[in-house]
């Protein structure tokens, strides 16, 4: 068969369309720290950002999602719903420069709290609680600074409700909830933990992160997360849980987005520096894979490097 008849049977198509593209935004200017587990991948001030954002632009990626790096970090992560926080005004800035791109932001409070927790703690136990109510105020801050739709990254009960609710009473009915519904208490979020300075000072995220050894669970997750308004449903990691998108795609039909997280990134990246494996057509086969799966949005730190080898 000739590659050009391959081409017209194959079932599943790769597209730029689908990436969402990570970005780290720190405090300062002319800022860009390539992050050592993670070649190719820089912690960036908002300057360097809005450049970046040119680029991906320009290589037909349609949308980047918004981590943020705070000044300071405090014990209930102030710097997440502050409306001149580090994300706010990356967006901001972005939306000026750039406003065709979409703009969707992670809320969390992990990045912003001095012990690392996405939540409020009280002695060793996260407060469920207060901690959303502070993610509705993270994210009407971020709506307000002009972001597209926000992903709530902490899996704390009830938080997708509440945002919605925020939003709503705000006025922004249309803004979209992109939840991370199913997300997995993972090792290979270890790189991100540098990325993001993020790593728990104590304990770990386990008491609110899904056992990787369910699978029900992740839709009941999800089912939950639906009720509660979410717009796109994440399953995250995407590679030891491919199962869990193919069966949140059948089961829901709604969109679904997988995230291909850090760790994920860095094998595949240590891999081909070693010469062991070849990066790029590993690449397009764990996105292929991962599409394949049933996810129609895929969050990677490979975007731009998928792009340019999807051009060609
Ligand atoms: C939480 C958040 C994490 C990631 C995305 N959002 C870290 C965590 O749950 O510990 C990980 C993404 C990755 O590993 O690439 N704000």
């Amino acid at each position: 068969m000739t590659e050009q008849l391959r081409s017209m049977v194959r079932e599943t198509t790769l597209s730029t369309k689908d990436l969402i593209y990570p970005l780290f935004v720190v405090p300062g200017e002319k800022k860009r720290k390539e992050i050592s587990s993670m070649p190719g991948v820089h912690q960036m001030s908002v300057d360097q950002i809005v450049r970046e954002c040119v680029d991906v632009k320009t290589l037909g990626i349609p949308a980047v999602i918004l981590f943020g790096i705070p000044e300071h970090k405090d014990e209930v992560g102030s710097g997440a719903y502050d409306e001149n926080g580090i994300v706010q005004r990356a967006i901001r800035a972005i939306k000026k420069e750039v406003p065709e791109l979409v703009v969707i932001t992670d809320v969390c409070l992990c990045e912003y709290t001095s012990h690392g927790h996405c939540g409020i703690v009280r002695g060793n136990e996260i407060l469920n609680d207060e901690s959303v109510e502070l993610l509705v105020r993270e994210s009407l801050t971020h709506v307000q600074a002009g972001a597209d739709m926000v992903a709530p990254s902490d899996m704390f009960d009830g938080r997708v409700r509440a945002i919605r609710a925020g939003l709503d009473q705000s006025g922004f009915t249309g803004i979209p909830i992109m939840s991370y519904a199913a997300k997995y208490a993972s090792g290979f979020y270890g790189p991100f933990r540098e990325a993001a300075e993020s790593t728990p000072q104590f304990g770990d995220r386990r008491s609110h992160q899904m056992d990787p050894a369910n699978s029900d669970e992740a839709m009941r997750e999800v089912e939950l997360d639906i009720h509660e308004g979410a717009d796109i449903i994440m399953v995250k990691p995407a590679l030891p849980y491919l199962d869990i998108v193919r069966r949140v795609k059948d089961k829901f039909g709604v969109p679904t987005a997988a995230y291909n997280v850090s760790g994920e990134y860095s094998m595949i990246k240590a891999a081909g520096r070693l010469g062991w494996i070849d990066e790029q057509r590993v690449m397009l086969e764990v996105l292929t894979g991962i599409k394949r799966a049933g996810a129609d949005l895929i969050l990677t730190y490979f975007a731009k490097d998928a792009a340019k080898a999807l051009a060609t």
